[in-house]
């Protein structure tokens, strides 16, 4: 490994960053993170912090889960690659898929099909859905709706089916057929409405009314985030999923749950559809199925969806998608490891309990910093916070003053997320309630430096 001087001077000279302008990587270059253990990272000069982050919303165990890294040794000695191409299979992704169907029975989950992450997860849903309409006889049924805000990923569809112009403006045209209906978003929305149930009912009027407009016949799927998450943690009123399942089952267009974030424990439940009483025709898993140690996802499929595709006797099913990666035989030995340890640490009651805490302690700051707008939270262990320069006018904050935020905080013992005017907070469920009080001091000393 070069030294730290030789890593500082060339740090972003010769890669470009995701989700960053190149010229200002060069100019504010990246902290460089050398080590990490538990809930905590080290960069290059030395400095450890509580990593609020959690890797990218995916290191649900921390850092140093030694049965997760020891099943990737093994499988790399035993078996470091074979493909699951038709024709061949190995036998760590027999048994994941196995140990995933019983995981999701209580979603109605039966089938997995695998991919190399979350979006190549969309991706393989949105397809999907239109393969299911085509098999059965409706190949007209095309169209894809989705929340303004929502974040799935950066693939063609899964770009089209985004609510956010950072993620689009740039790339278009996108997919056509694909409608957007305002998010259950009570801080901002078209609707004026700040009461969760109210607004719920809103948007899921919004969604029948769209419907109507391109016509239930038209349309493949909806898609959406059981608490929405790169969009700034925007957890729904608790009627909102089971209505959109509702609406949907009544319109024959199927439920995707993109449960990138979601999914493995971080809301307190074993899922987001569960957390929510509801069971998707399809279900978007991929960040913590490996704890982020290896890239792996997995779409689990429905039982009545995955009966259509089985009984097809005409070749419509035949399913002309995937990757060299599906099924990785090191990523599915990751992910039985990560799936044990995860269900020995029951991490959805640690989740729960230190979520509430940390929901509680960034009420108690909004309460003394007039900057703080808005706090999102209260399920599980993913909270944000939405700066604004007027709480009166909810002016969104400017880049320098929330960069300021994180700086501090992050001299302070903590690393959090910055994403437009939010903080976004997603740290490993195996948190304490210490590292939760570091988490909020640090960010305390963030605000109190402005
Ligand atoms: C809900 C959701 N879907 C899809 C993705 C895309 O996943 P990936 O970055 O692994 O492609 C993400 C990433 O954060 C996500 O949060």
């Amino acid at each position: 490994m070069k030294d730290s001087n030789f890593l500082k001077e060339h740090n972003a000279r010769s890669m470009w960053h995701p989700m960053a302008h190149p010229a200002d990587s060069l100019a504010n270059p990246p902290t460089i993170v050398t080590s990490a253990q538990g809930v905590r990272i080290t960069d290059i000069d030395g400095h450890e912090v509580v990593d609020a982050v959690g890797g990218l919303w995916n290191v649900n165990l921390g850092f140093s889960c030694a049965p997760i890294k020891a099943a990737i040794a093994a499988q790399l000695d035993r078996l470091p690659y074979y493909s699951t191409f038709r024709g061949t299979s190995n036998d760590a992704v027999i048994e994941l898929s196995e140990e995933l169907r019983r995981f999701f029975a209580p979603d109605g989950l039966t089938r997995a099909f695998y991919t190399s992450g979350g979006s190549d997860s969309v991706e393989t849903a949105l397809r999907l859905a239109r393969q299911y309409h085509k098999i059965r006889g409706q190949g007209q049924r095309t169209k894809f709706l989705s929340l303004k805000k929502g974040y799935h990923g950066t693939h063609f569809g899964g770009a089209s089916v985004n609510g956010n112009a950072n993620f689009r403006t740039a790339y278009e045209p996108l997919l056509a057929g694909c409608h957007h209906i305002p998010a259950p978003y009570t801080y901002r929305n078209p609707f004026n409405e700040s009461d969760p149930a109210k607004l719920a009912q809103l948007c899921l009027a919004a969604l029948e009314d769209e419907i109507a407009f391109q016509g239930a016949n038209t349309i493949a799927a909806f898609i959406m985030e059981p608490v929405l998450g790169a969009g700034g943690v925007i957890p729904p009123h608790e009627t909102f999923m089971p209505g959109v399942r509702e609406i949907c089952t009544r319109h024959g267009i199927l439920l995707i749950a993109d449960e990138v974030i979601t999914a493995f424990g971080r809301t307190g439940s074993w899922s987001g559809s569960r957390h929510w009483g509801v069971q998707p025709d399809f279900m978007c898993t991929a960040k913590a199925i490996t704890n982020g140690y290896f890239p792996f996802g997995a779409v689990m499929i429905a039982e009545e969806v995955a009966q259509v595709f089985e009984s097809d006797r005409t070749g419509a099913a035949a399913i002309g998608h995937g990757y060299t990666y599906s099924g990785h035989p090191v990523g599915a030995a990751a992910a039985l490891a990560c799936l044990a340890e995860t269900e020995r640490l029951n991490v959805t009651e640690n989740a729960a309990a230190r979520g509430t805490q940390l929901y509680d302690g960034l009420r108690a700051l909004a309460a003394k910093y007039d900057i703080i707008g808005d706090v999102r939270g209260g399920h599980g262990l993913m909270c944000a916070l939405e700066l604004v320069s007027d709480r009166a006018r909810k002016t969104p904050i400017d880049k320098k003053t929330i960069g300021t935020v994180q700086e501090v905080a992050y001299r302070a013992g903590a690393m959090v997320r910055v994403s437009g005017p939010n903080i976004i907070m997603s740290p490993p469920l195996i948190l304490t309630a210490e590292d939760v009080q570091i988490i909020l001091s640090s960010l305390d000393a963030g605000f109190a430096a402005l």
